[in-house]
């Protein structure tokens, strides 16, 4: 065991006891945190594992053959996850995002999706069903997984040369089988793909254009997000991030005009762009330099069963001893300790980070996004 892992080991450890509450109260879907705040969105991570290596995610370094992944045992299985999952919808959650790792890692995922595309919202709708994947395995599975139920996909490529997309994921895969997955997605009615780019200064910025000119005519959504101080083993910079502002002026400057539009909801992410010839739209995700905690209303589920209300917390709250506990709790009690949880959260972590620009809580510690996904 390497010394640089042994405070990630700790971190997964780090998870309160959860007291029931003595007077449990039906949810009502409206739930709100300390900022007001609903909950609309879960993200469930499916496995702590990845057949990538990115450098600003699963360093070799770190995740290398003496990393120890999490034990079968430790994961939720698919009832559990189904059961946390249709407690979450009973308090407003409208949105599914299976994360990882790689999601498409999970063995038999599709099973899952199944169970998971039987839940309705409170308003009697389908969830919006959708996963977060590198695209390695797409291809192969997209048509099973549109059968199962899934709504959408959204794929993360750092770029189209294939000499720096090695450089990125660390493991030579190559570009073309990513593309190849998109295209296969959109074919079988999971689009429109939106396509994710980590943008990291000196890596692949020079990447933004190509990509840009690549996605432009085509109906994928092109994202760039700013790379940012997730985690623990990433080395993070500040001067390594590109500002989205400056990814917007390098786009126009290159001789493509574009549109600010309206955001789809509200809390989205990106920042949504239209060319102004109409070839498409691309968006941008200031998590760094343009903070969106406001509107956050994302709540992440480990593989093991923790309960995130931030991607930057260094502490979760376990649900799997509720679920696995020998009293047998009633669904009823673990909304309403889900519920307390919700309405205890006040996370706003890249706010208070941008208000400190310099050397923000040095030595806090925060949990991999591969393990609470992104
Ligand atoms: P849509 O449902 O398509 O709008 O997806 P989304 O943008 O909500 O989710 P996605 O997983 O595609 O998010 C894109 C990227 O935004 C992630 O990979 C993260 O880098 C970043 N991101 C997503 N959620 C958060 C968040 O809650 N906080 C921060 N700081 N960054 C986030
Ligand atoms: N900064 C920004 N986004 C990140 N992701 C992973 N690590 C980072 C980081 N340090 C996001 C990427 C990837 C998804 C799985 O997680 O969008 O596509
Ligand atoms: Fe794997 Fe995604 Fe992390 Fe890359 S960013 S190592 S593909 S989980
Ligand atoms: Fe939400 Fe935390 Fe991200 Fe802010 S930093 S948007 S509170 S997950």
């Amino acid at each position: 065991m390497t010394e640089k892992f042994i405070p990630l080991t700790d971190l997964r450890q780090v998870a309160s006891t959860l007291p029931i509450p003595a007077i449990l109260q039906p949810p009502n879907g409206l739930l709100k945190d300390t900022l007001a705040r609903p909950l609309h969105d879960l993200r469930i991570s499916v496995t702590d594992r990845c057949n990538f290596r990115c450098v600003y995610c699963m360093p070799k370094e770190v995740f290398d053959k003496n990393y120890l992944y999490l034990p079968q045992h430790a994961l939720l299985n698919f009832e559990e996850i189904t059961r946390i999952a249709r407690i979450f919808v009973t308090h407003g959650v409208k949105k599914i995002r299976l994360t990882g790792g790689e999601p498409l890692l999970r063995k038999h995922l599709e099973r899952l999706i199944e169970m998971l595309a039987n839940l309705r919202t409170v308003d009697g709708k389908p969830l919006d069903l959708t996963l977060t994947t590198n695209g390695s395995l797409l291809a192969r599975k997209a048509q099973s997984l549109k059968d199962a139920g899934l709504t959408r996909v959204t794929v993360s490529l750092d770029s189209l040369d294939d000499a720096i997309f090695k450089r990125m994921n660390d493991v030579d895969f190559s570009v073309s089988e990513v593309l190849e997955g998109i295209t296969t997605a959109e074919a079988v009615g999971l689009g429109p793909v939106k396509v994710n780019m980590v943008v990291k200064a000196g890596m692949n910025d020079q990447e933004i254009i190509p990509m840009v000119r690549y996605f432009k005519d085509s109906p994928h959504i092109l994202r760039f997000i700013e790379y940012m101080d997730v985690g623990a083993s990433n080395g993070w910079k500040l001067d390594e991030v590109i500002p989205s502002a400056e990814v917007i002026r390098r786009i126009q400057d290159a001789g493509m005009p574009l549109t600010a539009i309206d955001a789809n909801y509200t809390g989205e992410t990106a920042e949504r762009w239209r060319h102004a010839d109409g070839s498409g739209e691309i968006g941008v995700i200031s998590s760094v330099t343009q903070a969106f905690c406001h509107d956050c209303s994302r709540a992440r589920l480990s593989t093991e069963g923790q309960l995130y209300t931030c991607l930057f917390a260094s502490k979760g709250h376990d649900l799997r001893s509720l679920l696995r506990n020998a009293k047998q709790h009633s669904d009823l009690a673990i909304t309403n300790v889900i519920a307390q949880i919700w309405q205890q959260r006040g996370d706003r972590y890249s706010e208070l980070r941008s208000q400190h620009t310099d050397n923000f809580n040095p030595g806090r510690k925060k949990i991999e996004m591969s393990y609470i996904g992104g």
